[in-house]
């Protein structure tokens, strides 16, 4: 199978831990490169729901190894909450299989307080974060003032950078809460380098040494291309690098050690928080993905927005990734819709485009141009042969894959494992 990266081609939740899921029996490893704990990766197994946020999708898969890779940023204490919840669920072997790395930042409580603060700043112009402290400990990576992994595990030095940034974050927030009392952070952070020593690694080595002796990885995207922090809708984006690029530097590999990307889209779009969404419905259309779909983010509960396929973003994501195949996801939420509509370009200042505009913040002003589509109005639910699909599904899917020039290898047609179509002479037929 070789090293593989899976990731979304949209604004998130396009399905990926659901497709990492399926495809981990086939890897040695899985790793995520980027984002944290603000990423809710749905998994269905039979009748129970498992929810990751910061732990790779592998991590359901007995004896997988799996790895949380430097350009992750961790907090400890919403990662020890999701250990315990999974062992709750009965997965509790993560010693000698999951592994943290050492260079990886830490996100502290006050990056959440830092978080709230930037947002209520912008008032109305705000991203919509999840408040989970994403931004602000990017940020304090970025400016080279971070406290990283390994910190926690040597006392002088986590205590000489615990005080520099408390110093900087209260100038900012000027409450007297608990997340900002040096001796606490300092006495509970140590106690928590502690229950992560036996985890913490040099996950480079580790990745390298496993291709070597011939193993596969499986890299685990989050977020999405639009969210991307260079390529995506900025501002309205995570702080990450959320595409494939993130990969090698989000682990400490080489691109000739990445053999395929497989670009995870929902067959319509999704969007939670602000920012651009030129396909978005505010009808009765959209009311039916976001209830048939079950649209309600992983992490936050907000609704989604929802809206038609955009392949303008679509082909762009590919192009920026590197696609080379699909997973179409979520295509029995179409099931019911009378016309299905695609966008195919945008009026744009008075011109019919079919590119992005250069411009980051153009979007905004980007009028989607359709076309249309008889609906296939029948069950597609839990169907896992192309041919056995209504002939109008098998034509939208087909536009689609002609729309963005890549081929399909993947079509989902429910949430569950089995729920899963995989076209015959694609890399996954076994
Ligand atoms: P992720 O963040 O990309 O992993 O996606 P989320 O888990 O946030 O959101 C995807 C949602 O769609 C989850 O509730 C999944 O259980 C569900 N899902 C995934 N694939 C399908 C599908 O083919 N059909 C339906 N109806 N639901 C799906
Ligand atoms: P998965 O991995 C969907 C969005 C937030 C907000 C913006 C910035 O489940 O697909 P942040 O807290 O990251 O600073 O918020 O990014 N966002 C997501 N939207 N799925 C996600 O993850 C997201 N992670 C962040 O809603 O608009
Ligand atoms: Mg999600």
């Amino acid at each position: 199978m070789a090293n593989l990266i899976a990731l979304g081609l949209q604004w998130g939740d396009e399905g990926k831990g659901k497709i990492v899921d399926m495809l981990a029996e086939r890897f040695d490893v899985v790793a995520r490169y980027q984002g944290g704990h603000n990423a809710g990766h749905t998994v269905k197994i039979g009748k129970t729901t498992f929810v990751l946020h910061l732990l790779p999708s592998g991590i359901l898969h007995k004896g997988k190894q799996c790895i949380i890779g430097n350009g992750v940023v961790v907090d400890p204490k919403a990662l020890f909450h999701e250990m315990d919840e999974l062992r709750q669920q009965g997965i509790s072997d993560f010693e000698g299989r999951l592994f943290i790395s050492a260079r990886a930042h830490a996100i502290m409580p006050y990056h959440r307080l830092l978080d709230r603060a930037h947002e209520s700043e912008l008032g109305t112009k705000k991203i919509g974060t999840t408040g989970r402290g994403i931004g602000p400990t990017y940020e304090n990576k970025i400016a080279r003032s971070g406290i990283v992994i390994s910190d926690f595990l040597n006392a002088p030095l986590f205590r000489e950078k615990l005080r520099a940034n408390l110093a900087y974050a209260k100038k900012v927030i000027q409450d007297d809460v608990p997340e900002l009392s040096f001796d606490h952070l300092y006495e509970t952070y140590l106690e928590y380098g502690k229950r992560l020593r036996p985890f913490v690694e040099d996950c480079s080595l580790l990745i390298d040494r496993a291709i070597k002796a011939g193993k596969q990885v499986l890299f685990e995207g989050a977020q999405g291309a639009m969210l991307d922090i260079d390529h995506g809708t900025y501002p309205y984006v995570t702080s990450s690098s959320a595409c494939s690029g993130g990969v090698c530097t989000g682990v400490g590999i080489g691109p000739t050690q990445i053999n395929n990307v497989l670009g995870v889209i929902k067959a319509y779009t999704t969007r939670v928080g602000e920012g651009p969404f030129p396909t978005e419905l505010f009808d009765h259309d959209g009311e039916a993905l976001r209830e048939y779909g079950a649209e309600f983010g992983a992490t936050t509960g907000r609704p989604r927005r929802c809206g038609w396929f955009d392949a303008v973003i679509g082909r762009y994501a590919v192009r920026i990734n590197g696609a080379s195949m699909l997973a179409i996801m979520k295509l029995d939420v179409l099931d019911h819709v009378k016309t299905i509509k695609i966008c195919t370009g945008y009026t744009y200042q008075g011109e019919h485009i079919s590119e992005l505009p250069m411009e980051p913040d153009a979007l905004q002003a980007c009028e989607p141009v359709y076309e249309e589509h008889e609906g296939w109005q029948g069950s597609t639910v839990g169907i896992t042969d192309y041919e056995k699909l209504p002939q109008n599904a098998q034509t939208y899917l087909n536009r689609l894959s002609e729309l963005l020039d890549t081929e399909i290898a993947i079509v989902s047609t429910g949430p569950k494992r089995d729920q899963t179509l995989v076209k015959n002479g694609t890399l996954f037929q076994e």
